[in-house]
């Protein structure tokens, strides 16, 4: 059976998250990921702490079951946070910094901490301050990439080294397989980016959702070309034409994003990938995607995503003889 104690911990029924999505995880997808069974996470975004409450109050519309909200570090987000403990959301999750000055505060209000790191020295100084759930990124990963190790190297490090604070698997983790192949490294979660990128609900651009169905396992680059508004941070993304020629020093918008009534110019470099609300030149921008982008061949629903992953982990589960 596909049951691990982070279930109990953040009382889901899958082991199964969804990451968290610059742009393109919004409350349909966060909702539509809790309501089958797994944990999603809302990315905060640079949304004012009125519009997040009305974003999580739209999750709570959609869904009864828990979820997070994740903020980046590198970003303004103690107002954010401050919300989500008001609110009481299911978790707080973070990216790129140091997260100990929330655990204490956190926890007073029944709300977990989950921290996404890339070294086992991150993973020991959260797992020492109390942080519920570290989550070990591979190298592997779509989006920003905190380390430089692999998935398969980096996650049973980090599951020995933190013992016995719960470890997610983040990295090019696809399908069923890589579930499995998580929980076999230590994890007790895994935590899928770029095949959530792929469903209905997700905000990417359509175009963006097409090149990432039709890519294969050796089409993306750790790089740092898409550095505009978060220097000096790398990620990993699609190789495009314009990946290829690496030239950001354009002064010309290449794209526009409305937000609300906005109307915000983008321009070569951004580090804010296409959604459904982004015009312009598409493949010029941060197709964010991770290696294991050749095993996401089609758009599909969050909730038939699930069902396939948990199906398949627990035919496997079933086959190698676990839980009988
Ligand atoms: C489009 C995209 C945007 C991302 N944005 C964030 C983010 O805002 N916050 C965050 O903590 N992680 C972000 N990540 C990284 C994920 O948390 C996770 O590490 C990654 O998706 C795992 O690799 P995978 O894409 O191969 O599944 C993003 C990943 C992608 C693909």
């Amino acid at each position: 059976m596909l049951r691990t104690a982070i279930c109990d911990l953040l009382g889901i029924r899958y082991p199964i998250f969804c990451a968290p999505m610059g742009f393109v995880t919004g409350a349909e997808l966060a909702a539509a990921v809790s309501q089958a069974g797994g944990f999603g996470i809302l990315q905060a975004g640079s949304r004012t702490p009125a519009a997040l409450r009305v974003e999580i109050g739209r999750i709570r519309s959609l869904t009864d079951q828990l979820f997070g909200v994740n903020f980046i570090q590198h970003f303004p987000h103690d107002a954010g946070v401050d919300v989500c403990l008001e609110e009481r959301v299911g978790a707080i999750s973070f990216f790129w910094g140091d997260p100990r000055r929330f655990v204490e505060r956190a926890h007073r209000q029944g709300v977990r901490v989950i921290d996404q790191v890339g070294s086992v020295e991150d993973a020991r100084r959260d797992a020492d301050s109390g942080v519920d759930i570290v989550i070990a990124q591979g190298f592997e990963a779509g989006g920003h990439v905190a380390g430089t190790v692999s998935t398969l190297a980096l996650v049973p490090r980090v599951v020995d080294a933190i013992a016995p604070v719960p470890v997610a698997a983040a990295g090019a983790i696809a399908d069923s397989r890589g579930i499995v192949a998580a929980l076999a490294l230590g994890a007790q979660a895994a935590v899928l980016g770029t095949r959530f990128l792929a469903s209905l609900e997700s905000t990417a651009h359509p175009e963006y959702k097409q090149r990432v169905v039709s890519a294969g396992e050796s089409d993306t680059v750790h790089t740092t070309l898409f550095n505009r508004e978060w220097p000096g941070a790398p990620h990993r993304v699609l190789r495009t034409p314009f990946v290829e020629r690496g030239d950001v020093s354009g002064s010309e918008a290449i794209g526009r994003l409305s937000l609300g009534k906005d109307q915000v110019p983008l321009f070569a470099g951004t580090s804010i990938p296409p959604t459904s609300a982004t015009t312009g030149e598409i493949d010029s921008m941060a197709l964010y995607a991770g290696q294991g982008v050749g095993l996401v061949n089609q758009v599909q629903a969050a909730s038939e995503i699930m069902r396939d992953l948990v199906a398949g982990a627990e035919r496997i589960l079933a086959s190698l003889g676990a839980g009988a």
